[in-house]
């Protein structure tokens, strides 16, 4: 190499190296050079200095661990032991003490990388502090508002149950004075009312019972048997189709495949007429409930689609939430306490399976689609 070209690379190469001093000195992370041969800290910048109150001199020719703000860190022994091994090592919350004994939130970044020939480990490290404390007032506001909703859903289920004993005892007050006046209801009227009511009743605290049990009790219910799909859509469309007369809404099965499911038919059944009956619930009249089964490798996928009301975007993500109702101010159905899509939720789940969604609710088109994605026994 000619003499010209030695010092202009020279000078490049200073160049370059000024340059990464100045961004070591002056970068809002802290760095950390380690000798990748003895482990022992070559350089650190100052913005590391400053967050951990340790001078410089404290740090220079120790191990990562020998350093106090890292002494108690499990992990720094791990560190050099991982990058020797891969190269590259990454904590995403690390807690470092400072020197005057207070915590800080880190996130811990260390690569090693061929220096001139000597293999280097840099360490960067970030005050994530801010970071976490947005994080933790966003998951506490996060909570005020789950546990707002919950107190204003017991109102709202308390509502629900009180609905129903009003009208009983409304319906026995007019048997019993039956007979004193023209427009009192007859026994039997008011006992098939009262009848109408209870099973409503019951219907609402099965639920809540179901859905307020610690999810391994309810496991332990399950009796798993073999379970067929054509048949249990069957049953489904049968037993919905006395909801459906009054919205005249027509209840249609297509493409069901010959499989079989190992399941627990009651909680299957329950989770398909949840669906079937919120189609028609939040369908409107003269509607179509369809459903449909799509077998894929190991799963089946059943659909529920109706041309109802649909569900606005908003909502979309809530509507599996226990207790969740989006228009919970327009009664569709009278009897909603928002329980049934996490039933659903949960005899899907419990199935190994899971459940989607897919709404629209626009001027143009409205209609919801449920999905219960289930796996299907294979003959062994
Ligand atoms: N097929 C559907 N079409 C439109 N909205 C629906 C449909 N199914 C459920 N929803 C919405 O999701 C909410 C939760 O449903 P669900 O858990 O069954 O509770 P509930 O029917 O008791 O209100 C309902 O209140 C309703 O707003
Ligand atoms: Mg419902």
């Amino acid at each position: 190499m000619e003499k010209k070209d030695k010092i202009k690379m020279e000078s490049k190469l200073k160049e370059s190296e000024v340059r990464y001093r100045r961004l070591f000195e002056s970068a809002h992370d802290g760095i950390l050079i380690l000798d990748s041969e003895t482990g022992q800290i070559t350089d650190v910048n100052p913005f590391l200095i400053k967050l951990l109150g340790y001078s410089k001199a404290e740090f220079l020719n120790k191990k990562l661990w020998e350093v106090g703000a890292f002494r108690n860190m499990k992990a720094a022994k791990d560190v050099f032991r991982i990058l020797q091994k891969d190269g590259y090592v990454r904590y995403e919350d690390l807690p470092l003490e400072t020197k005057n004994g207070e915590s800080v939130a880190v996130e811990f970044v260390s690569n090693s990388y061929l220096a001139g020939g000597t293999l280097v480990i840099q360490c960067n490290i970030r005050d994530i502090t801010v970071r976490k404390r947005i994080e933790q007032i966003n998951e506490s506001k996060r909570l005020l508002e789950e546990e707002k909703l919950k107190v204003e859903s017991i109102a709202d289920a308390t509502h629900e149950l009180r609905t129903p004993i009003a009208i009983i005892k409304g319906n026995v007050d007019l048997a019993m004075k039956n007979g004193k006046g023209k427009y009192l209801k007859s026994p039997e009227k008011a006992l098939k009312a009262i009848n109408y009511e209870i099973k409503h009743l019951s219907g609402i605290l099965a639920d809540l019972s179901l859905i307020t049990s610690k999810a391994w009790e309810l496991k332990n219910r399950l009796f798993y048997e073999k379970v067929k799909l054509k048949s249990l859509v069957r049953t489904i469309v049968s037993r919905c189709k006395a909801l459906s007369y009054e919205k005249n809404i027509s209840i249609t099965s297509k493409k069901i495949p010959d499989v079989e499911i190992l399941g627990d038919k009651r909680y299957l059944e329950k989770m398909l007429i949840n669906l079937v009956k919120n189609s028609i619930v939040y369908g409107c009249k003269n509607g179509h409930t369809v459903i449909d089964a799509k077998q894929s490798k190991g799963f089946i996928t059943i659909n529920v689609t109706d041309d109802g009301i649909g569900i606005k975007e908003e909502d979309l993500p809530h509507v599996f939430e226990r207790f969740y109702r989006a228009d919970k101010y327009q009664k569709y159905g009278g009897n909603s306490i928002g329980l049934g899509l996490a039933i659903v939720k949960w005899v899907a789940e419990v199935h190994g399976g899971e459940v989607s969604v897919t709404s629209v609710k626009n001027k143009k088109e409205r209609g919801s689609i449920f999905s219960v994605k289930l796996p299907i026994k294979t003959s062994k």
